[in-house]
C-alpha cells in the first residue's frame, strides 16, 4: 500500500493509498472509471471537489457519494472534524475512495489530515504521502492541514453529527459569478506583484486563487442556468475553465516558468472572455 509514485488506471487519474483500503485520487471519469472503482472493492467515495458529484452513476454500480468541498487554501476543524468522521466510519463497511477534480491538491490534504486525525502515520508521514500525490508546495494551507493533524480522541470524532450530504448543493450560477469576480480581483493584485503574492495581502496564494477560479468557472458550466443556453456559452464557461487551469499550471511550475509574460497573456483571454459574454448575454 505504500506507493512510491500514484497510479493511473483508465479514468481514474492519481490514485495514492494513504492507507489499507483509503484511497486519494482524480475524479472518476465515466461509467468504466465507477466500474473500476467497484471492481477495488470501494464502497464509499468521498469528494472534496466543488462540483457536484455524480451520485445516480455511482447509485448504480453500489457505490455511496459523500460530500465535503473544500478549498485551495485548506480547511478549518470543523470540516477536518467531518472527514476524518466520514472516513473512519465509511470504512468498517468497505475501502474509500476519495477525490478531488486531479487528485493532488485538494484531496491529498484532505486525505493526509484524516490519516494523521486517525493515526494512521504522523503527520511528517502524511505530508510525505502528500508529496507522492504531487501536491504543489505553493498548496501550503493544505499541506498545513495535514503537518497540524494529530491523532484525535476518539470521543471528539463520535461529537460530529454523521449525516453527512450526498450532494452539498454548489452555490447558484449568480453567486459563482461574484465569487468569480472577488477573484478576478484577486488575481489582477498579483499580476501587479508580477505573479507573486502582493506584499500588502500575503494571504493570496497565486496558485490557489486560480485552483478556485477554474474551479468556479467549471461548476458554472455545469449549472442549470448554463445548460439552458446557447452552446457558445457553454463553451465560453469551459474555455475560461481551461485558460485559468492553465494559468494554475503555469503558477506551480513557476520556480521554472517565470514567463510573465504568458501569465498576463492567458488572464487577458479571460478578462476579454468576461466583458464578451456579458456583452452578448447579460448587459
Ligand atoms: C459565458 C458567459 C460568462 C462569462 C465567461 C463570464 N460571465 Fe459574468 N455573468 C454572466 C451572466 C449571464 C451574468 C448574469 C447572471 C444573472 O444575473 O442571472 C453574469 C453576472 C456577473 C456579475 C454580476 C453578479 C451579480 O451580482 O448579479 C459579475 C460581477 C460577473 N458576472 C463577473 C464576471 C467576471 C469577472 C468574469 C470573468 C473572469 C465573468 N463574469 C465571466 C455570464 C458570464
Amino acid at each position: 500500500m505504500k506507493d512510491e509514485r500514484p497510479r493511473d488506471l483508465p479514468g481514474l487519474h492519481n490514485i495514492v493509498a494513504y492507507h489499507e483500503g483509503f484511497y486519494s485520487g482524480g475524479v472518476p471519469e465515466g461509467d468504466a472509471a465507477l466500474t473500476l472503482l467497484k471492481a477495488m472493492g470501494i464502497k464509499t467515495i468521498i469528494s472534496v471537489d466543488g462540483a457536484e458529484p455524480d451520485v445516480e452513476q455511482a447509485k448504480l454500480v453500489g457505490i455511496r457519494y459523500i460530500h465535503l468541498p473544500i478549498g485551495y487554501n485548506g480547511f478549518d476543524e470543523k470540516r477536518k472534524l467531518e472527514l476524518t468522521r466520514a472516513t473512519r466510519d465509511a470504512l468498517q463497511d468497505g475501502p474509500v475512495y476519495i477525490h478531488c477534480h486531479h487528485g493532488k491538491h485538494r484531496s491529498a490534504g484532505a486525505a493526509g489530515a484524516v490519516a494523521a486525525s486517525l493515526g494512521w502515520m504522523t503527520p511528517e508521514e502524511a505530508v510525505e504521502r502528500m508529496k507522492v500525490s504531487g501536491t504543489a508546495p505553493n498548496y501550503e494551507g493544505l499541506y498545513a492541514c495535514a503537518a497540524n493533524a494529530t491523532e484525535l480522541d476518539p470521543k471528539l470524532i463520535d461529537a460530529v453529527p454523521a449525516n453527512f450530504p450526498e450532494v452539498s448543493h454548489p452555490a447558484t450560477f449568480v453567486k459563482a459569478m461574484v465569487e468569480i469576480d472577488e477573484i478576478n480581483d484577486h488575481l489582477k493584485l498579483i499580476e501587479k506583484a508580477g505573479w507573486q503574492s502582493p506584499a500588502d495581502h500575503p494571504d493570496l496564494v497565486p496558485a490557489a486563487e486560480a485552483g478556485r477560479l477554474a474551479d468556479l468557472f467549471r461548476i458554472s458550466a455545469e449549472s442549470t442556468k448554463a445548460k439552458s443556453k446557447p452552446p457558445t456559452f457553454l463553451g465560453a464557461l469551459k474555455q475560461d475553465a481551461e485558460r485559468i487551469a492553465a494559468l494554475e499550471a503555469m503558477l506551480i511550475a513557476q520556480e521554472k516558468y517565470k514567463d510573465i509574460k504568458k501569465l498576463s497573456d492567458t488572464f487577458k483571454q479571460v478578462q476579454a472572455s468576461c466583458k464578451d459574454c456579458h456583452t452578448k448575454y447579460r448587459d
